[in-house]
């Protein structure tokens, strides 16, 4: 089998172009001189509607598809409606996998999580942890439609010979990221934080937990970059980590977000409030032998997001 070509004029549907990840992606590609990149917005294609995508996908025949649109939220918006999260990935991921390969797309790269992997994995987490023990309980039915979404992905590439592959994202950060109170996470519930504490000059910002969890965390372009890389460069089935390596503690990351957002008032832990997972750092290997590295540092990244979160407030004003 040749393999598929991508190139500054392929045809790319990016999915999900209006979110944190995807909008990073599109924004990639249109820098790097791709031409043709083909985007639509929810409002005009609902991705969970078989009938509509069957439709897109007959018109358009995207040559490559990047499959970043998803039902995507924090613990709060995961563990009190985990049956939206499994109904609208399950449907999402299935109608754009299945209609990308009978319509001829030559490669389609579908993005996980991290949260696919078990619960109490080894550290740093190896793609072949997948499904070796029990997940976390509180997003179980995101994971779950994550699993079989890649597991769709690998099956299609084994019995159709289908170009499918699927990329495990750290926790990502950066512009376009969500601050809603329900649906933000670590990085971006921080920001909108002190930034408020500091607005109201609040004499201190409490952070859940002992402060002592560890994550990785990567900067959506560098995402988009990494993404970019292995749709040019990476040619095997299945799941890939994509991490910066960048890991740092929940202490730490508050400390660094105080003096990025210019807070000048106390920072404290509160131990009675759940700590989540201890560390999550995953095995990135595979990826950094493709001579892949993160450009940006944390305080960098969070100086850019800081940038783009001021200026998109004065904005909304
Ligand atoms: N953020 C992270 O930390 C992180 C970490 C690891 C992996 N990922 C993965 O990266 C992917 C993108 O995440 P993200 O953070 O960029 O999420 P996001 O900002 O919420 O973006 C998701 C996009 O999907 C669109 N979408 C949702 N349901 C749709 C539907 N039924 N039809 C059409 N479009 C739909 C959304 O449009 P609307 O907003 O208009 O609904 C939005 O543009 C997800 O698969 C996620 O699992 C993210």
């Amino acid at each position: 089998m040749t393999e598929p070509h991508v190139n500054t004029d392929s045809l790319i549907y990016v999915a999900g172009h209006g979110g944190m990840v995807g909008s990073a992606i599109t924004r990639r590609l249109h820098d790097a001189g791709y031409r043709n990149v083909l985007t639509r917005n929810h409002s005009d294609l609902a991705l969970d509607d078989a009938v509509a995508v069957e439709e897109f996908f007959t018109a358009e025949r995207p040559e490559v598809v990047v499959l970043a649109a998803a039902k995507v939220g924090g613990i709060v918006a995961n563990s009190s409606r985990g049956a939206d999260f499994i109904r609208e990935n399950l449907k999402i991921q299935t109608n754009v996998i299945d209609a990308a390969y009978r319509h001829g797309t030559e490669k389609l790269l579908f993005l996980g999580s991290s949260c696919i992997y078990p619960k109490f994995a080894e550290q740093p987490i190896v793609e072949e942890a997948l499904l070796s023990g029990p997940l976390e309980k509180t997003n179980l039915p995101y994971a779950v439609a994550k699993i079989a979404g890649l597991t769709m992905c690998a099956a299609y590439a084994e019995q159709y010979g289908f170009n499918a592959f699927s990329v495990m994202p750290c926790n990502v950060y950066g512009i376009g990221d969500n601050f809603h109170p329900e649906h933000s996470h670590v990085v971006a519930g921080l920001m909108r934080r002190f930034h408020e504490a500091r607005l109201s000059n609040q004499p201190e910002v409490v952070v859940w937990g002992t402060g002592s969890p560890l994550r990785e965390l990567i900067d959506a372009d560098d995402l988009a970059d990494a993404c970019l890389t292995l749709l040019l460069d990476y040619d095997e089935r299945g799941v890939i980590n994509a991490g910066s390596g960048q890991e740092i503690s929940i202490r730490d990351l508050a400390l660094v977000m105080k003096s990025v957002v210019g807070f000048e008032g106390d920072v404290t832990f509160d131990p009675s409030r759940p700590d989540g997972t201890p560390r999550k750092l995953m095995d990135n290997s595979k990826l950094t032998d493709l001579g892949w590295r993160p450009s940006l540092g944390i305080e960098a990244g969070l100086k850019k997001m800081y940038a783009w979160f001021t200026e998109s407030q004065s904005e909304k004003q």
